[in-house]
Parts: structure tokens; sequence; C-alpha cells
């Protein structure tokens, strides 16, 4: 059976049919609408878009006419999930690695929930125990490798990772160690892959930390640092709503 009349039948009272022309011009109308948020959610790319341009157009499909804007909405909502499913440019959610991961602090927070698979780096084995015994918990299943490495010796395997995360370890290597780091990586990424690295900013020059042994270095000497590597920034951000008397702290997502 032909789903369409159903509808109808659910949201129009009966004599409140609109006729079969009425329905048309409405479905198309609603169908063009639909269509153009689509295209906008789309643009915008985020991973919930394919679900709200449905939903979106799925609507005035629902309230139109016999006709209705269903057959439209199908139709966008595909050309829709086509737009701003994988496309070009767009990375991969199939594997990422962790570098300096510690007890998986971001690999919880901010990669399980997006990743289908994760790897961890880290020199301390005690912190990755840690991980895959405690902290992940139910996660951890998805771990694929712990790899217990310092970065310095570790090369992830070419052509492997959607995206390999570096947070507040940078600081812990010196200036030719993250270069050939990042060297590594970029040769570790797939296609369309993405390398993050977050970490404190000095705001002038370099800042050695006597307690950690960390340094913090100005983003414009991450630049040449990531720039000696061959890698090309595709954005940065600074992270908004710490102290001022905190050292600033940036992300910079690169290929
Ligand atoms: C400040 S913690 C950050 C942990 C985690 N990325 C986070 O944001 O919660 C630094 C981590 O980097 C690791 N680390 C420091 N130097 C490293 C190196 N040369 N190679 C690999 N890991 C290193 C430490 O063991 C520690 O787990």
């Amino acid at each position: 059976m032909w789903i369409g009349p159903v509808i109808t039948e659910i949201y129009h009272k009966p004599g409140q049919r609109p006729g079969l022309w009425t329905g048309l011009v409405s479905g198309l109308w609603s169908g063009l609408w639909s269509g153009l948020w689509s295209l906008v959610s789309g643009l915008v790319s985020d991973p919930w878009s394919l679900v709200w341009s449905l939903v979106w157009s799925l609507i005035p499909g629902l309230v139109s006419g016999p006709v209705s804007g269903l057959v439209w909405s199908l139709v966008w909502s595909l050309v829709s999930g086509l737009w701003s499913g994988p496309g070009p440019g767009k990375a991969g959610t199939s594997l990422a690695l962790d570098c300096g991961a510690g007890i998986g602090r971001v690999s919880k927070g901010v990669l399980f929930p997006v990743f289908e698979r994760l790897e961890l780096a880290d020199m301390m084995e005690h912190f990755l125990l840690h991980a895959h015994e405690e902290y992940l918990g139910d996660d951890a299943d998805r771990v694929e490798t712990y790899y217990c490495y310092s970065l310095q010796e570790f090369t992830p395997s070419k052509n492997k990772y959607d995206v390999i995360w570096m947070q507040w370890v940078a600081c812990h290597l010196t200036d030719w160690d993250l270069a050939e780091f990042l060297k590594k990586c970029k040769r570790a990424l797939r296609p369309n892959g993405v390398l993050i690295l977050k970490d404190n900013m000095a705001r002038r020059g370099c800042k050695l930390d006597l307690v950690d042994s960390s340094i913090s270095r100005h983003l414009d000497v991450m630049r040449a640092i990531v720039h000696k590597a061959g890698l090309e920034i595709l954005d940065l951000e600074k992270q908004e709503g710490f102290p001022e008397v905190i050292m600033p702290v940036w992300m910079l997502a690169m290929r």
C-alpha cells in the first residue's frame, strides 16, 4: 500500500483534504524548501545534518496534500544524505590514534563518541594499563592496539588513520623530535585524514616549565615546526573559557 494517502488521512480531517492539484503544488513547494534546507545543513555538515534534514524535510511533506511533499522529501533527503555524507575533504570516522594518550582522557571524552576504533600511544606503561583496565570501561574493547613507546621512537603505520590527535604532548618533545614525529604522522594519515594538535602556546617566544620539563611555544614557533614537517594548517582555534592567567591553549588542524 502506498503510504501517502494514509498520512493524508491522519493529518487532514475529512472535508479538509486538499485536492490533487493543491497537494501537488504544496508538495512541490515543501520539497523545494526542504531541499534548500538540506543543502544548507549539508554545507554546515555536522554528523546530525542528515537526521535533521530528514526530519525537516518530512514535516512539510506530512502536512501538505495527497501527493504531498513526501515523495519530494524522500528525494531531497537522499540528495542531502549524499551531500552531507562522506565527501571530498572530509575525514572518515573509522580509526583514530591518540598520541600521548595518558590514561585515555581524550580518547574517552572526545574520540570514542566519534570513532569506531582507537589506538593509544604513550611511553608510560602504567597509564595505558590503567586506561585499558579501568578508565575506558567497556570502550576498551574498541581499542585496537596500545603502543607503549616514546613518540621519538614510534612510527605509526602509513596510510592508516582518519584522525591523529596530539593533546598536551607536543610540549614534551624537542623541536627536532616534534617535526620528525609530525612528518611520520603526515604519512600515517589516510586520504582526507586530519592531524589535531592541542597544546599550551606561550604568549612570547618559548617557555620552559622546570617542574614538568615541558616547553610551551609561541604559535608562530609552532607554525614554523609544522611547516618544516610539510604539513598544511587547515584551521586553528584558541580554546575559549580559560582564565586569562592561564597560558593560551590552541588547537591546530593539519594534513
Ligand atoms: C599532560 S599528559 C596529557 C595526556 C592526555 N593527552 C590528556 O590530554 O589528558 C602528557 C602525556 O604525554 C606522555 N608523554 C610525555 N612525553 C612523551 C613522549 N616523549 N612520548 C610519548 N608520550 C609522552 C605522558 O606520559 C603523559 O601521559
